[in-house]
């Protein structure tokens, strides 16, 4: 079939195979073109099929030869029936992983379930015997607790007053003033134990109790700060207080890992176009302006280049991990240098409907929005006739 962006909302509807893969592969290639990592060998990436978590299971095998376990919920492609990004980009990363001779298996299904997690942890059992990284990057709205069977939803609203500042329409460039009502405090908790550290810990306790986490292995997940302007939405708002629940767990893993000799970590990432950060109100135009203000300076990165750094400059150079004040990896450190922010913050007092193209990158964004679903990827052919269906070779 032809396959053509379809977007609703903060999402498209659609997805292209062959931009996906070129996408994936483009990926490996800059991997590849910064040398080897002495890195893990046996990585478990819960969240593995976009964003960071596919960046980090793509480090991994290219950057340092690991075998791949990959954990993510996507749908699957049928005749006439596309799929979601995920799965493509999936398919993609396990046809160069095995031409590569590297082991990559993955699991499609709900990470926050017993079933997904008994699953992973025979397979381990079965293929790898132990691993040496565990990669916690899931985005969801949702989580059904195991244990009590209860459905939360997370949130993504201020704390105790409302917030009024502007905002953008990523495809109509229309830059408004919006106005979020403060939450609940059941808003809070349910943000918390969806995007909080509940479910990670779980995995980590499930792995070690059955002997399944290597001498010195470690555990990563990912979280945001961001600047003052969007501190009411995001750091200081629901979603923040899961990220402080979260970073507050790498220390009660790290405790847990200690008799093993591992360690738990908590890596502050750029501000980057995901479909999870699409969603979050005011963090686009932010981004628009952030990615040209970075752009300009040459400090911009992708999620690839940002986890190869995580990787070769913090937490696999052969010397100590370097953290901030609060035990974290900072590599938004780029992101949140003064000039850039100073010149984010002048620009945003600034932007307008009118002038956001030419002092924002609107139009980075939009593209790395389309690139997400494999769209406006340079050297794809999108007039040709495509196979909707993909098969990922090693799912289980
Ligand atoms: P993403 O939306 O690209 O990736 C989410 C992944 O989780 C996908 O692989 C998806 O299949 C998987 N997933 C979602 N629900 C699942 C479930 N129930 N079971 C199994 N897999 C599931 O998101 P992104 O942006 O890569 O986010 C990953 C982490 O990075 C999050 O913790 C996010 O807060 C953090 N982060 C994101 C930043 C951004 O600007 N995008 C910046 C800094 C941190
Ligand atoms: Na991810």
């Amino acid at each position: 079939m032809i396959i053509e962006p379809r977007m609703r909302g903060f999402i498209c509807l659609t997805a292209h195979p062959v931009g996906c893969e070129q996408n994936v592969i483009n990926q490996i290639n800059y991997v590849k073109s910064k040398g080897k990592i002495d890195g893990p060998k046996r990585v478990l990436v819960i969240g593995a099929s976009t964003g960071f978590g596919l960046a980090s299971r793509i480090t991994s095998a290219f950057g340092s030869d690991a075998s791949t376990i990959g954990i993510f919920f996507e749908k699957p492609s049928s005749p006439g029936k596309l799929a979601t990004p995920g799965w493509y980009n999936t398919a993609a990363f396990e046809k160069q992983a095995q031409e590569a001779g590297l082991y990559a298996k993955s699991i499609n299904g709900d990470a926050f379930s017993n079933e997904v997690k008994e699953k992973t942890l025979a397979l381990i059992k079965e293929d790898l015997g132990q691993i040496d990284l565990v990669v916690y990057s899931l985005a969801s709205p949702v989580r059904t607790d195991p244990t009590t069977g209860i459905t939360h939803r997370s949130v993504l609203k201020p704390i105790g007053a409302p917030f009024k500042n502007k905002t953008v329409d990523f495809h109509s460039g229309k830059v408004t003033e919006i106005s979020i009502d403060p939450c609940t405090e059941e808003d809070i908790q349910n943000t918390i134990k969806v995007m909080g550290g509940e479910d990670w810990e779980m995995w980590i306790d499930s792995l070690k109790t059955a002997n399944l986490l290597a001498p010195n292995a470690l555990t990563i997940a990912y979280s945001y700060i961001g600047p003052e302007l969007t501190e009411p939405v995001y750091r200081k708002g629901t979603i923040g207080r899961a990220k402080d629940h979260l970073e507050s767990t790498a220390f009660t893993i790290a405790d847990k890992l200690s008799d093993i000799g591992g360690n738990a970590y908590v890596s502050v990432n750029k501000a980057l176009v995901t479909q999870a950060s699409s969603a979050i109100p005011v963090i686009p135009l932010y981004i628009s302006l952030l990615y040209k203000v970075m752009k300009a300076e040459g400090i911009h990165e992708g999620c690839i280049e940002q986890i190869q750094r995580l990787y070769s400059e913090r937490l696999y150079t052969g010397g100590n991990v370097p953290v901030d004040e609060k035990g974290r990896i900072r590599i938004d450190d780029w992101e949140m240098r003064a000039d850039v922010q100073a010149k984010v913050a002048a620009l945003w007092e600034e932007a307008t409907t009118e002038n956001l193209p030419s002092i924002g990158d609107l139009e980075g964004y939009s593209n790395d929005f389309y690139n997400l679903f494999g769209f406006k990827v340079g050297g794809v052919d999108y007039t040709a006739d495509t196979n909707e269906v993909v098969e990922i070779p090693g799912l289980q």
